[in-house]
């Protein structure tokens, strides 16, 4: 599957089969976050793999009942929690570079969808769950104080094909040179 394809085609998989997935399609999910672009290639990203059937469990209790992925969560082999060292993305000699302080949420995004695309190429399904109560997976997941957890990934093999939602149109988000100007591409 080439890359395009694999942006297009991706849906957030929330009913999984329970077919095991192998630890090499495993490793090569992860590689796609160690290989990750990151600031300063500060790679913040830490990792917390859960196959175990009661840490799912306690996971699932940091959902709010509403979240559609509440079932995925323990459903799918493997729940990847995405978590990170604060203060390390977008700083220099313990300050910030910019305004916008910590850049770990835009990091960990981007090596999020990495996985999620790794994941898709080879035929396994997932879903970004960020609506979590973190504090409480992170006790959870016993993360050190300076690390903490942005959203749980589970990841199987896809029991449905959802269409997903729309998108916009580009002519609804692209401008040209500055903001409000639109031109027909
Ligand atoms: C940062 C982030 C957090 C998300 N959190 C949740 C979540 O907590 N629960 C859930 O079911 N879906 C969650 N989603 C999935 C989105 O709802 C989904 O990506 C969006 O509706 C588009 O659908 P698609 O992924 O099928 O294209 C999240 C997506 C992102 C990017």
């Amino acid at each position: 599957m080439d890359i395009l394809e694999g942006i297009r085609a991706r849906r957030s998989i929330r009913k999984y089969k329970p077919d095991p997935v192998s630890i090499q399609d495993l490793k090569k999910v992860l590689e796609a976050v160690q290989w990750s672009p990151s600031w300063t290639n500060s790679q913040c990203w830490e990792l917390v793999v859960v196959d175990d059937p009661e840490m799912k469990l306690k996971l699932q209790g940091c959902l709010p009942l509403g979240n559609p992925s509440v079932k995925a969560v323990v459903e799918a082999p493997y729940l990847i929690a995405v978590c990170g060292k604060k203060g390390r993305s977008g700083f220099k000699k313990g300050g910030p570079m910019t305004i916008y302080g910590d850049w770990i949420a835009f990091d960990l995004g981007i090596a999020s969808e990495h996985l999620c695309l790794a994941a898709k190429a080879l035929g396994l399904g997932t879903v970004h769950v960020g609506l979590i109560d973190h504090k409480k997976a992170k006790e959870a997941l016993k993360l050190p104080d300076d690390i903490d957890v942005y959203e749980l990934i589970p990841l199987g093999y896809p029991l449905e094909e959802p269409t997903g939602p729309g998108r916009k149109s580009l002519g609804e988000f692209v401008h040209w040179n500055s903001f409000g100007n639109k031109k027909e591409i």
